[in-house]
């Protein structure tokens, strides 16, 4: 059986992941905003990760930050976004690994939560709820649903925290 690695990402891997990126979403739009990303105040590398299997980097993820403002005022919190897998990498539950290892981190740093825009039904499956519940909303592209709005709640998480409700607004790297 092959191992699988899930490891911070490093330099040496962007080319690799940048290939991992377009093959996933078929075009380069999301790994010139990884690119972005990596310049920017929302980056952070304990929460980029890649799973290597046989040397080869066939799937990444990022917990970056955004700003959610509210009544309380405005404060950073985690989103997870993007997350891709080689296609012929896909369904062996190396995405669910790479999430899973990518909340660990987010949970290491004391982060509240993590927000993210994506299918209730994958992100659903690992624990992940509707935003909306927990007064958190998030701008969504027409065609989405209202549960494509999803947070996932981590053991720091105080419902009673005015500053962790209001609206996610995605830093200018997003487009
Ligand atoms: C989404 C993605 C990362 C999942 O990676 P993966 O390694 O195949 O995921 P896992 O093996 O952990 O889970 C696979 C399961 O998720 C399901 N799944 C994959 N994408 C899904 C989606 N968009 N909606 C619902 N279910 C989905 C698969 O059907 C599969 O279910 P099954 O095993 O019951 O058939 C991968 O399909 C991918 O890179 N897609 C293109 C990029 C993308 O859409 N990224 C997510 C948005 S940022």
């Amino acid at each position: 059986m092959t191992e699988l690695v899930i490891r911070p990402e490093r330099s040496a891997d962007f080319a690799a992941i940048r290939q991992v990126l377009v093959a996933a979403f078929g075009d380069d739009e999301v790994a010139d905003g990884v690119d972005r990303i990596r310049e920017s105040w929302i980056y952070r590398p304990a929460t980029s990760l890649v799973a290597v299997s046989d040397g080869e980097v066939v799937g990444h993820v990022m917990i970056t930050g955004c700003t959610v403002t509210g009544e309380a005022g405005e404060r950073p919190v985690a989103m997870l976004t993007p997350l891709g897998v080689l296609p012929e990498h896909q369904r062996r539950g190396i995405g669910a690994a790479l999430v899973r290892a990518a909340l660990a981190g987010a949970e290491e740093a004391g982060e509240p939560y993590v927000v993210l825009e994506g299918s209730p039904k994958y992100y659903g499956a690992l624990g992940f709820r509707t935003a909306g519940d927990y007064g958190i909303e998030m701008e969504l592209p027409d065609w989405a649903p209202p549960e494509a709005a999803q947070v996932y709640l981590l053991p720091t998480y105080d419902p009673a925290d005015p500053t962790l409700r209001g609206k996610i607004s995605y830093p200018p790297v997003y487009g």
